[in-house]
């Protein structure tokens, strides 16, 4: 049976301390970090996980702004939110919640962050200097990644890891942490031929292909380490016979219980550290100006 990495446990531990740094923080600095989150539009699955960030934000002690814009904004009019926010000394971190509408070009907005603000990572700037090994601001759900497989207690070095999915939010990024970790890293997808057998080598299975139960028992190696970044809403049928919805990972969770090592729950797992780890860039960007 495997153990389950609590995820929200590992979160909450980290926002308290970070929590216990904040008086410190303001009294040698003179002010409390600061982060400025926007969301355009009403997609629902957007505003619960900024709402996360906001709250979670609330108890670490930082000053945090939710900037709410209507889905008809013009990309120029954001362009210029995000300008005036770069140019205001009281916000450090600056995130702009993805998928943003159709007629906004995502890759001029994200381009348009200070790169010293940008507490997502996703600036091209950020970006370089990760894979250049150099100082950087890493991206928040491939840095909660890590920290979940390090409370295991296993070394990184010299396992092999697969990552199942390529995006630049998660696949591409954990590739390269778990890289500068000494694995021998295979980045699969959903065209990979050989996909069962390529998760069976894995010692560590990140999944993040956005497909509900797409990782079967039989593609995990017994004792793996088994990370499921996957949030998919599903429909179900209630305990009272009424018809609902519930979140589910990319793991067949139940199944894989019995042949991983350590398996991360969904919900309360990647979840809650990436917002957690959201928190301790907004930090580290504070510290940096000073
Ligand atoms: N949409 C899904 N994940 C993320 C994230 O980590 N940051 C932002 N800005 N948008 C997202």
């Amino acid at each position: 049976m495997a153990s389950i990495i609590d995820g929200k446990a590992l979160s909450l531990s980290l926002k308290d301390g970070m929590k216990a740094q904040m008086e410190g923080l303001e009294a040698e600095y003179g002010r409390r970090p600061g982060l400025a989150v926007i969301i355009v539009g009403e997609n629902p699955a957007s505003k619960s996980y900024v709402a996360g960030k906001i709250k979670a934000a609330a108890y670490v002690g930082m000053d945090s702004r939710l900037i709410e814009l209507p889905e008809d904004i013009s990309e120029d009019a954001l362009l210029a939110k995000i300008g005036k926010l770069n140019s205001d000394s009281s916000v450090d971190g600056i995130l702009v919640q993805l998928p943003l509408p159709e007629h906004i070009d995502e890759d001029k907005v994200i381009d348009a962050i200070a790169l010293e603000k940008d507490v997502d990572g996703f600036h091209p700037g950020n970006v370089a200097n990760l894979w250049l090994g150099r100082p950087c601001t890493v991206p928040c759900t491939p840095k909660g990644i890590i920290r979940m497989i390090e409370s295991t207690g296993i070394d990184i070095s010299g396992k092999n890891a697969v990552v199942i999915g390529r995006s630049n939010i998660v696949g591409k990024p954990v590739a390269k942490l778990l890289l500068d970790r000494n694995a021998t890293v295979t980045i699969a997808h959903s065209r990979t031929g050989n996909l069962k057998e390529v998760c069976r080598q894995a010692d560590i299975l990140v999944v993040a292909i956005g497909r509900p139960g797409f990782v079967t028992a039989d593609m995990i190696k017994p004792g793996a380490v088994v990370i499921d970044v996957g949030i998919n809403r599903i429909k179900c049928v209630k305990e009272d016979g009424s018809e609902g919805t519930r979140l589910v990972g990319d793991v067949d969770f139940n199944a894989a219980l019995d042949v991983a090592g350590h398996i991360t729950p969904v919900p309360g797992g990647v979840g809650p550290m990436t917002i957690t780890m959201l928190m301790e860039n907004t930090i580290e960007c504070f510290k940096r100006k000073f």
